[in-house]
């Protein structure tokens, strides 16, 4: 894409006058892709099996190889697999090395199994490879999060105690993949560092919909809902991921059964100083959908899965109450599921983090995925960002601590160990 001068300005005016506009234009990977991530040759052989709709109008786009970088490739700490969007994932496995996830397996999971279902735990399984090189998927339907391998690289979300998922509440964010900074939020409302668990709420008629997963991973979500249908989104415009606050049903709810007490929820922050959170909480029972082995949810305050329910013993992998769809803009919902299932980053067999960095070296960089809302003027904005981020870089890099501290210590590193 070539704009004039004037066309630029232009493009980027209408940004401006769009206000709520959420862009991550400023903060840029401080990594340049090139360096660390490289091919592996691997050829997905079952793309053609692939029975997830792969949203090709927003693949062939070329949004997400655009020069813009807003590829939104995701390292898995502790190993050298890289998570991309639309990938068909499969290839094979890596093993988690060091830290609080050692010995677990981290890729090798496709798009097939990106569905779960109404309840935490769901979309988990395993794969295992026979003698003539044929891998298997072996659905789990068990929903106890614990001790799980991350087929598609992203460990579950946490609600707390609730259902084996506590080990993941306490591990640092740094473990995780897609869990980076975001210049909109630095801190806190006490001066802690923001969590791993983000949120993206998509207001559509009368209903607010409530995505929760890690930042990397809304940031995609949104910019591909963003573009229109004919290319592949969902035509919903400018929102901005939230950092959320946790709280336990027992403190929010007055009501709330004694079993359902020390479940945990998620409430997005508002703007921009994160002293205030939006007036609701998400619990697992607000959830319509888990993907990508419970790592993503789609949840609705005004939905209430009565099976998700503590005092509930109901622990069939299938059971949810039907939502009552009266009012409800079943189109942008529809599309809102199939595009999240289709767009969402997993492992992908075909990239590897390319550097002499160990392991856990490795660990903790997550790419500062760098995605924008408005995709129509981001061609015309980068290059005018790119040209900042280098005056940037070059002012405060050196000097200036920044949250992503740790990204820049491995940028450093990888640079020493390029080959000259
Ligand atoms: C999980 O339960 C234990 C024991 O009751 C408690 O100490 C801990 O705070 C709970 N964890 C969360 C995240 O609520
Ligand atoms: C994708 O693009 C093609 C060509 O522009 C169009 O015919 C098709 O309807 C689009 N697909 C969707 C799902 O909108
Ligand atoms: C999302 O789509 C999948 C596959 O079509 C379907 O099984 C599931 O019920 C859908 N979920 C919702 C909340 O519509
Ligand atoms: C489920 O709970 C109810 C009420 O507490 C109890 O009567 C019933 O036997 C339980 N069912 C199972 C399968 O545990
Ligand atoms: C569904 O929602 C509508 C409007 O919110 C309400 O009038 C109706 O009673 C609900 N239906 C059921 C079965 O709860
Ligand atoms: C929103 O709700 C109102 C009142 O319940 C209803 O009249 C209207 O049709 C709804 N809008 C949509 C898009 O469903």
């Amino acid at each position: 894409m070539r704009f004039s001068g004037h066309s630029f300005i232009a493009a980027c005016l209408v940004q401006a006058a769009h206000g709520t506009i959420a862009t991550s234009l400023h903060i840029h990977a401080h990594i340049r892709r090139e360096d660390y991530i490289d091919g592996t040759g691997y050829n997905t052989q079952n793309a053609q099996t692939i029975n997830v709709p792969l949203n090709r109008n927003a693949t062939s786009e070329q949004i997400w190889k655009a020069p813009s970088n807003i590829d939104p490739n995701i390292l898995v700490p502790r190993t050298s697999l890289v998570a991309s969007a639309f990938s068909f994932g499969g290839g094979p496995k890596g093993t988690i090395d060091g830290g609080p996830f050692t010995g677990r397996t981290a890729g090798g999971g496709t798009r097939n199994e990106i569905y779960g279902t109404a309840r935490y735990g769901s979309g988990h399984g395993s794969y295992n490879s026979s003698i003539d090189g044929i891998t298997q998927y072996y659905p789990i339907l068990n929903l106890n999060v614990s001790g799980r391998d991350f087929p598609h690289g992203f460990p579950p979300l946490s609600f707390g105690n609730y259902s084996g998922g506590s080990y993941y509440y306490d591990v640092d964010k740094s473990e995780f993949a897609g869990v980076h900074d975001s210049p909109n939020f630095v801190d806190g409302s006490n001066g802690q560092s923001i969590g791993r668990i983000w949120s993206l709420e998509l207001p559509v008629s009368n209903r607010t919909w409530v995505i929760i997963s890690d930042l990397a991973t809304l940031e995609t979500i949104n910019a591909v809902i963003a573009l229109p249908i004919p290319q592949g989104g969902c035509n919903l415009f400018g929102q901005l991921p939230l950092p959320t606050k946790a709280k336990t049903a027992s403190v929010w709810y007055n009501d709330t059964t004694i079993p359902d007490g020390d479940t945990v929820g998620y409430s997005p922050y508002t703007l921009p100083n994160n002293a205030r959170r939006k007036p609701y909480y998400i619990y697992p029972w607000n959830v319509l959908q888990f993907y990508r082995g419970s790592s993503v949810a789609l949840a609705s305050v005004e939905y209430n899965n009565a099976f998700a329910r503590n005092g509930n013993n109901n622990t069939d992998y299938w059971a949810s109450t039907l939502l009552n769809t009266t009012d409800v803009d079943t189109n942008f919902l529809d599309c809102l599921n199939h595009t999240i299932a289709a767009t969402i980053p997993i492992v992908d067999p075909t990239l590897i983090v390319h550097s002499r960095l160990s392991g856990s070296q490795v660990a903790g960089i997550a790419v500062g995925s760098f995605v924008a809302i408005n995709l129509i003027l981001v061609g015309a904005c980068c290059f005018f960002c790119k040209k900042r981020n280098r005056t940037q870089e070059k002012k405060t890099s050196p000097t200036h601590p920044t949250p992503s501290g740790e990204q820049d210590r491995n940028k450093k590193k990888v640079q020493q160990n390029k080959p000259s």
